[in-house]
């Protein structure tokens, strides 16, 4: 297949939503990460997505959306938290609610709720509008790889595999979106991101995390992700750990501006959390195209968007 590269005139971008309204599919950049879209409303688009990803299938996607009213076509009850959480759509924010029957299957992976996000970035918002019905959008990538935040990450992915990509701004952010289920009554948070638990506790008070005890994940967190090839250590002490891999290529990643021997690839990975953030998946996809057979990492510590930045790291160490 002849991928078709779209830059973000409006022009350009009425052509790519085009594909999505006939059934293609579009990678397109949000402030999180690029998104693979599909028409949320056709089923057999949809579960072309998961084949171009070798995503499983009883992984529920995110439907995304221009302009905040559409999430009356899609959710059955709004709880009443919407009220204060509307400042964070559009955002990194995805909301879980109990999804109406116009929602197919093919979305949800079966179950009765549907996660629905209102991205924020200026070419994501246009998109959306000119493509008119949700865009069901997991990920960029292929399953399992860090999610994409550039235009080349998606090229890497994706070229030849999918209808049309949308070149677009950098991902501000960075990593994935914050996944909230408002759908039992305990807002949980699902998925840690950029919108960060101390501020929806600002707004609605106490909030879950899910994973401690019962409380339910979202279906996606239990699958390997964000690996690199190399195999990637978290330690406190960076020298210490080099010095345990003596003969191998070594990769390091720092929160530090630490300087190392010539032979050891270095990224920093910048001066604050929101650096962190915007440079992580950026810094596993660098270690990929390198030639490392480790990576080393300083651990991430601290709450707001690092709880986020930590999650994403410990799953791409696999617990190393
Ligand atoms: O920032 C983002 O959220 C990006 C951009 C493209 O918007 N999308 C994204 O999608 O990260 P994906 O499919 O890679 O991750 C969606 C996560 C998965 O862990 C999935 O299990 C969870 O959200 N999820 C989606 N719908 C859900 C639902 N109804 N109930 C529980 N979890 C859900
Ligand atoms: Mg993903």
């Amino acid at each position: 297949m002849k991928t078709q590269i779209f830059s973000s005139d409006d022009l350009s971008l009425a052509k790519a939503a085009d594909i999505i309204k006939n059934g293609g599919l579009v990678a397109f950049p949000t402030e999180t990460v690029y998104g693979l879209g599909a028409c949320g409303f056709m089923p057999e688009s949809v579960n072309n997505i998961f084949k171009v990803k070798g995503r499983p299938n009883d992984n529920p996607l995110i439907l995304h959306i221009g302009s905040y009213e559409q999430i009356y076509d899609l959710a059955l009850e709004i709880p009443p938290q919407m009220d204060k959480l509307k400042k964070f759509m559009p955002g990194p924010l995805t909301v879980v609610l109990k999804r109406k029957s116009v929602v197919p299957d093919a979305v949800t992976a079966g179950l009765d709720t549907v996660g629905i996000r209102m991205p924020i970035q200026e070419t994501a918002n246009r998109f959306l509008k000119l493509c008119g019905v949700p865009v069901a959008a997991p990920s960029a990538n292929i399953s399992g790889k860090p999610s994409p935040t550039t235009f080349d990450h998606v090229v890497y992915d994706l070229d030849g595999k999918v209808d049309g990509i949308i070149s677009g701004e950098v991902c501000s952010v960075g990593l994935e979106s914050t996944v909230l289920d408002l759908s039992t009554g305990e807002p949980t948070i699902l998925r840690p991101g950029g919108v960060t638990k101390e501020m929806l506790e600002a707004e609605i008070g106490t909030v879950y995390v899910g994973g401690d005890g019962n409380r339910p994940k979202a279906p996606g967190m239990k699958y390997k992700h964000y690996a690199p090839k190399a195999p990637l250590y978290i330690v406190e002490d960076v020298n210490e750990e080099i010095s345990k891999h003596s003969g191998k290529k070594i990769g390091v990643m720092t929160t530090q501006n630490m300087s190392f021997d010539s032979d050891i690839i270095h990224f920093h990975l910048g001066d604050t959390p929101e650096d962190y953030a915007h440079n992580l998946f950026k810094a596993l996809r660098f270690f990929d195209l390198s030639d490392v057979e480790v990576i080393i990492s300083q651990d991430i510590k601290g709450g707001g968007i690092c709880e986020a930045v930590r999650n994403r790291l410990y799953k791409a160490a696999d617990n190393r």
